[in-house]
């Protein structure tokens, strides 16, 4: 592998650890304004710190991300399709590797749609990138889409999870399931599981921990942290979980904790500012809360 593929992937994966806690808020690409992400500059500024890498379209990464971030960005670059549109799966790759290179992107994500109408396309579309993007060093993230017509147990998503490794993915996405373990298994690459619909924070959590127990280097998520009342707090916990080892009870502990601390406790309105860290706080709970 080469030195740039290897310096972009640990940016992504943390070397230390080996784990990755990735923000997606890419979900306008096909959603639209999606419920508390109508303003993505005020829920990505608070958050940015947090997260290891941050998963967002070109137009998101450009109109709300500060240039001036350290957060590597992980850049969707796949769509075509709506939620309102006659089939979702019917996506192409939509943003050129030069403009990728000019948006410094760490890595670059596409989803595939296995056992879709549109499977043939999309499978294509991850070989080819992959082979576009190693000429630059720049690695692929495949997710593989789930929806109502697509599976979402072991069999289904240990078959989506190898086609995307087969292609040459270098991280693949997808969901957590029963067995697990079997996913991860048959894949050869590394697994970041997605968070899907919003659910109680502490369920998240447990999903968190469930996904790392079961051999995910990380999760990818998105609703279940900046839809919660508390964002900053959520991530914060959910990073105990994937660097800091916690436990779901120690995590959901330390999100209690921190909600519960004077100014912040507040309900999500996206106002950044009302979301800060006190930063004159130790942190009492775990360790490694703060981004590597
Ligand atoms: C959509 C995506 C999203 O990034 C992914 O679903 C993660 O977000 P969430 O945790 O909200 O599910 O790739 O295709």
């Amino acid at each position: 592998m080469d030195w740039g593929l290897k310096n972009r992937l640990s940016q992504i994966i943390k070397p230390q650890d080996n784990r990755a806690l990735m923000l997606a808020v890419d979900h306008g690409y096909f959603l639209g304004p999606t419920e508390k992400l109508e303003n993505p500059k005020k829920v990505i500024a608070p958050l940015l710190k947090y997260c290891d890498s941050l998963m967002v379209t070109r137009g998101i990464q450009r109109t709300c991300v500060p240039a001036t971030t350290n957060t590597p960005m992980v850049l969707r670059v796949s769509g075509g399709s709506s939620i309102i549109g006659e089939d979702l799966s019917q996506e192409e790759i939509t943003v050129s590797i030069q403009d990728a290179i000019r948006l410094n992107a760490s890595a670059l994500a596409m989803s595939i749609f296995v056992g879709s109408k549109y499977e043939h396309q999309t499978i294509v579309n991850l070989g080819k990138l992959v082979s576009k993007a190693e000429k630059y060093g720049i690695p692929v993230l495949a997710v593989t889409a789930v929806g109502k017509e697509l599976g979402k147990d072991a069999r289904y998503l240990s078959l989506a999870c190898r086609i995307a490794a087969e292609q040459g993915a270098h991280i693949v996405k997808t969901y957590y399931c029963e067995n697990f373990e079997k996913v991860v298994q048959s894949c050869p690459v590394p697994i970041i599981v997605a968070g899907g619909k919003k659910i109680p924070e502490r369920d998240a959590l447990q999903l968190t921990y469930n996904s790392i127990k079961g051999g995910a280097v990380g999760v990818d998520m998105g609703r279940n942290i900046w839809q919660s009342e508390h964002p900053v707090e959520m991530i914060k916990a959910v990073r105990t979980i994937v660097h800091g080892n916690s436990t779901v009870d120690q995590a959901y502990a330390y999100y209690k904790k921190l909600v519960s601390e004077g100014p912040k406790n507040k309900p999500n309105q996206n106002k950044p500012n009302q979301n800060k860290p006190n930063q004159n706080k130790p942190n009492q709970n775990k360790p490694n809360t703060t981004k590597k």
